[in-house]
């Protein structure tokens, strides 16, 4: 009987334990959206085509995995960052240019939930060579579009481990560079500075289980899917 006494009043204690961390949650909650109702979420976006859509240069199952895994948990992350840590930056640009105060947690997912959302936008399928003003820009800039994915592949290849390779405008002019893990050129940590145009994800995630370790030939196939339409929305 005084076993079962104990239990009955272990388990009270922890129901009355769990409803007021519960209470406690909501109170913080209510009073979060009165005191700051802009404070900024990350949220992932609707992928624009199917997860095949972008077959054969990104197969179906690194598709999934790469939005439904990877991104999902970035988004999550920085979202729980963001509460825990009560950063209060109300617009991602505030975020971004104040990255270098935040931890480490924000920093890395915060970039991972936003250069995720970039990339899938710089992407459809069937791909041609860019035309007009973009083609305009990035032959005054470098010379050629050959010279430019020769530069852009360059920056690609040449990060070593995990990161990303950008074109970015930085005033009137293009430039191509590479960040480390998921920084971005949005950030004020980084060397690499601009408005982005156009975004290739190079951590192996993105492309080890169609290429393996043949990162050279994920680059080359991805210009087939680049959407040049989304880079000249960027450029203006
Ligand atoms: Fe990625």
């Amino acid at each position: 009987m005084k076993s079962i006494s104990r239990r009955k009043f272990v388990n009270q204690s922890l129901k009355a334990t769990a409803f007021t961390v519960i209470g406690t949650q909501l109170a913080h909650a209510s009073y979060a959206e009165e005191s700051s109702p802009a404070t900024l979420q990350f949220s992932q976006i609707k992928l624009p085509y199917a997860q095949n859509a972008l077959e054969p240069s990104i197969d179906a199952l690194t598709m999934e995995i790469h939005y439904g895994k990877h991104h999902t948990a970035y988004i999550k992350n920085v979202n729980d960052a963001i509460a825990a840590e009560n950063i209060t930056h109300a617009t991602e640009k505030d975020f971004f240019t104040n990255v270098s105060k935040l931890s480490a947690k924000a920093r890395n997912n915060g970039g991972g939930a936003w250069n995720h959302n970039f990339f899938w936008q710089v992407m459809a399928p069937g791909s041609a060579a860019p035309t007009g003003k973009v083609a305009d820009a990035i032959n005054g800039a470098f010379g050629s579009f050959d010279k430019f994915k020769e530069q852009f592949t360059q920056a690609a290849m040449t990060r070593f481990g995990s990161g990303w390779a950008w074109l970015v405008k930085d005033g009137n002019t293009l430039k191509i560079g590479s960040t480390p893990n998921q920084d971005n050129p949005l950030m004020d940590i980084s060397d690499l500075k601009g408005t982005p145009l156009l975004a290739l994800d190079v951590w192996e995630h993105a492309y080890y289980l169609k290429y393996q370790n043949k990162r050279n030939e994920y680059v080359a196939n991805w210009w087939n899917v680049v959407n040049w339409n989304e880079v000249a929305k960027r450029l203006s």
